[in-house]
């Protein structure tokens, strides 16, 4: 589709099979994270699988001098921008609120809220400038239903939801598209961030649920951003078939 598409947290994850699906698409893709071996490694097998442009960005979304520093030299290298997708995020911890630290709220605050505010900020000027472009926001299920010793990361979620609601009116006079994807539980290394390494506690979250699967979601993002002008697809809720509500699931 030869579009020029910006993927925050392309590392892993959704993320990355976002920048893959699209990639495989034919579009170009600025991907950015903070693991430069990763987006190296990255860029090279989709420049050589996909025969398309790939343009890396080291950036840590929570600091706003970065986000400034860079964001805005990097669309400008990169020829412009037709969407963003704003994906990195993280959870901290599965305490119960009484029980977490501050930090671990801290740093899920300043990456899912205030990140994607910053990026948003950045790249916006280019789509308002050009009276159209995409901006999809990866929420969660959690932004719908809270659930125990999830709180902040719940809110921050419901933030990220209410952000692309506000922005979607303030920008109602361009041809601007603004989504909103709630996934519930898909199987990356989110868990394994979330329990700080633990991997079997990770792997745990996992067992019996024939769970969602990161390239599952791109396929959805894919699909809402190759709709006709006329149309916007404001938000989508992806959920396992053994899953209900945030945490309501039923293992086998
Ligand atoms: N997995 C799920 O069950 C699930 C469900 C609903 C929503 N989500 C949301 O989906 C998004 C992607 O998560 P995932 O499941 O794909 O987890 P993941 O595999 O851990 O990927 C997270 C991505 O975010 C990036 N990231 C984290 N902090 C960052 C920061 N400060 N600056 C820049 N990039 C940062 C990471 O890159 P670096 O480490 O290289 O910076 C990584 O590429 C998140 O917003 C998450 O909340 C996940």
């Amino acid at each position: 589709m030869n579009r020029k598409i910006f993927v925050t947290g392309a590392t892993s994850g959704i993320g990355l099979e976002c920048a893959r699906a699209f990639a495989q698409d034919g579009d170009n893709v600025l991907i950015a994270g903070r693991r430069a071996d990763r987006l190296a490694a990255i860029k090279e097998d989709f420049e050589q699988q996909y025969g398309i442009r790939v343009d890396t960005l080291v950036l840590d979304v929570s600091k706003r001098e970065d986000v400034d520093a860079k964001v805005k030299p990097a669309i400008e290298a990169f020829g412009g921008i037709d969407v963003l997708v704003n994906n990195a995020g993280l959870a901290q911890g599965l305490d119960p609120f009484q029980d977490s630290t501050v930090e671990d709220a801290v740093t899920m605050i300043n990456t899912n809220v205030l990140g994607l505010l910053y990026v948003t900020k950045a790249v916006l000027p280019f789509m308002i400038d050009k009276n159209e472009g995409h901006i999809v926001n990866m929420g969660s299920t959690a932004g719908i239903y809270a659930y125990p010793g999830g709180a902040v990361y719940c809110a921050t979620k419901a933030a990220v939801k209410m952000l692309a609601d506000g922005i979607r009116m303030d920008t109602i006079a361009t041809d601007i598209k603004v989504t909103t994807i709630q996934p519930g539980i898909v199987e990356t290394p989110f868990s394994e961030v979330r329990f700080h390494g633990d991997a079997e506690r990770a792997a745990s979250v996992y067992a019996g649920i024939d769970a969602v699967q990161p390239q599952d979601v791109a396929d959805v993002v894919l699909y809402v951003t190759n709709q006709p002008k006329r149309m916007q697809i404001t938000d989508v809720t992806i959920m396992a078939n053994q899953q209900a509500a945030g945490f309501m699931v039923h293992k086998k």
